[in-house]
């Protein structure tokens, strides 16, 4: 009943799927699609990253192309014409599944299926495929359960109108139809709410854990970037983790947090973070919302880019689009966003000296130098570790404090809420401690606070 795709079909990986890029023209995108957003991607592209995903959910791709509409059909969005070459072609690859990369409306997804007498799947129910595959944590798992159900809910609703409109209107007449999607739309209402009463309990767990981590007082530096970036690969070189990297989009869902430390000692945790994608859903971004909630706190955003990426730079901008649109009014106080420009050994001359020219201009341009990187082979690394360095530490401030033996207390504290660059003990035999610390700008007014209670100072 349900225009939805059933899990157990499409866990089997012999499934043969026909892979279809609608190509509308520009006017015609615009009024065919409810996304907002940049649709800049070339044509060659879309096919390839369509593909890609259809192949994130080891479907086997029986065929792949774009097909040009001139004119999107509410019914059908493919021209009848179309619809029935389609139907040819599926009839010869012998497939059951259809892709389609597009957002389509319930009505169209049944005409297809109808039509074609195969199952469909558009571009929100393929990335909520692959987003269920990937979800690793229980948080993860419940907010893609989530998303799936909203996706049902809004296609059953829909249908139903669609249904009452067709039998004149009123929809007080009943019948099998109606009820039956009233009980499933019961069934979907209790699981939505099973489920979000459930997420609220682990996010009220996870809450805890974050103001536990607020005393640490480590900044918090975000990886985000498109998928299949070199995001984990480039979280587990800094780090030494073991983060699953792999060349699958999404392979990343839940955020992972690691300590690193710096060069000059200080401290950060990064933070790994779900990939971005062209025309993700809204719904999608908005149930992982939580789990970018580590962009938000953020106080370092590192965008990774795959700069060897012929769409290198329509992938920029979905991510900033996306950036945008997730933080809403707080993106005015967004953090620092270094560029990472990755996969740089992929690069050949020119291009390679094209992008040191590129990355010199945007540092004019953006104020911020982008560094260029390769995540395999830990090239670049020292800059990039600099860069993070050099933001964190403004504002700093370096301090001497004699510490007498009775201030074992504020010691520690120092020890947790400051760099301890150099301690040594006072020759004056009173076993006092001279030591120097960095601290940053924020803890230095709760130092002074804890100075003061002790009647004690300290030197810059
Ligand atoms: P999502 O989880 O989908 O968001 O991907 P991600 O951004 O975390 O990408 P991931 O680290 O999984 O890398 C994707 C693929 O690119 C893997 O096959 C990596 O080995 C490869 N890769 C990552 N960085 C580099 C790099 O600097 N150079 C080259 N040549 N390949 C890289």
């Amino acid at each position: 009943m349900l225009a939805t795709f059933a899990q157990d079909e499409i866990d089997r990986p012999t499934i043969r799927a026909l892979v279809l890029v609608p190509e509308l023209s520009t006017r015609d995108a615009a009024l065919a699609s409810d996304q907002p957003g940049p649709q800049r991607h070339s044509i060659q592209d879309r096919l390839e990253e369509a593909v890609g995903l259809a192949d994130a959910i080891e479907l086997t791709i029986a065929a792949s192309q774009v097909v040009r509409i001139t004119n999107p059909r509410p019914a059908t969005l493919f021209g009848s014409g179309k619809v029935k070459e389609i139907a040819e072609l599926i009839e010869a690859l012998d497939t059951g599944l259809i892709v389609i990369d597009h957002a389509l409306t319930p009505i169209q997804q049944r005409n297809l299926e109808r039509e074609w007498n195969a199952k469909v799947l558009d571009r929100t129910g393929l990335i909520l495929e692959i987003f269920g595959r990937r979800a690793r944590t229980r948080e993860g798992a419940l907010q893609v359960e989530l998303a799936h159900l909203m996706f049902q809910r809004s296609r059953l609703v829909r249908s139903w109108t669609h249904l009452e409109r067709q039998r004149g209107g009123f929809g007080f007449l009943g019948g099998p139809g109606e009820t039956q999607i009233e009980t499933d739309r019961r069934l979907l209402r209790d699981r939505i709410e099973k489920i979000r009463s459930e997420l609220a309990k682990v996010t009220r767990t996870r809450a805890l854990h974050r103001s536990g981590r607020a005393k640490v007082p480590y900044p918090i530096v975000a990886i985000v970037g498109y998928t299949n970036a070199g995001k984990s690969t480039l979280f587990n070189r800094l780090t030494g983790a073991d983060v699953v990297s792999q060349d699958q989009v999404f392979a990343t869902l839940d955020p992972t947090m690691r300590e690193l430390q710096l060069e000059s000692r200080r401290r950060v945790i990064l933070s790994d973070t779900v990939g971005f994608i062209s025309d993700l859903p809204t719904m999608l971004v908005a149930a992982f919302r939580a789990t970018l909630e580590e962009v938000v706190a953020a106080d370092i955003i590192l965008h990774v880019r795959d700069i060897s990426h012929p769409e290198t730079e329509a992938q920029r901008q979905d991510v900033e689009f996306v950036l945008a649109d997730l933080l809403g009014e707080a993106s005015d106080t967004l953090a620092p966003v270094v560029e990472v420009w990755n996969k740089y050994d992929l690069v050949t001359e020119p291009d390679a000296q094209e992008a040191i020219a590129a990355a010199r201009q945007q540092s004019i341009n953006r104020g911020a130098p982008p560094v260029l990187t390769s995540a395999l082979t830990g090239e670049g690394f020292d800059e990039l570790q600099s860069s993070i360095d050099e933001i964190v530490g403004r504002g700093d401030l370096t301090l001497r404090i004699i510490l007498p033996v009775s201030a074992g207390k504020l010691r520690h504290w120092l020890h947790e809420n400051a760099t301890v660059l150099e301690a040594h003990a006072c020759d004056d035999g009173t076993g006092a401690t001279d030591v120097e610390v960095r601290i940053s700008n924020v803890k230095h007014g709760q130092l002074l606070h804890h100075l003061e209670a002790l009647g004690l100072s300290a030197a810059h």
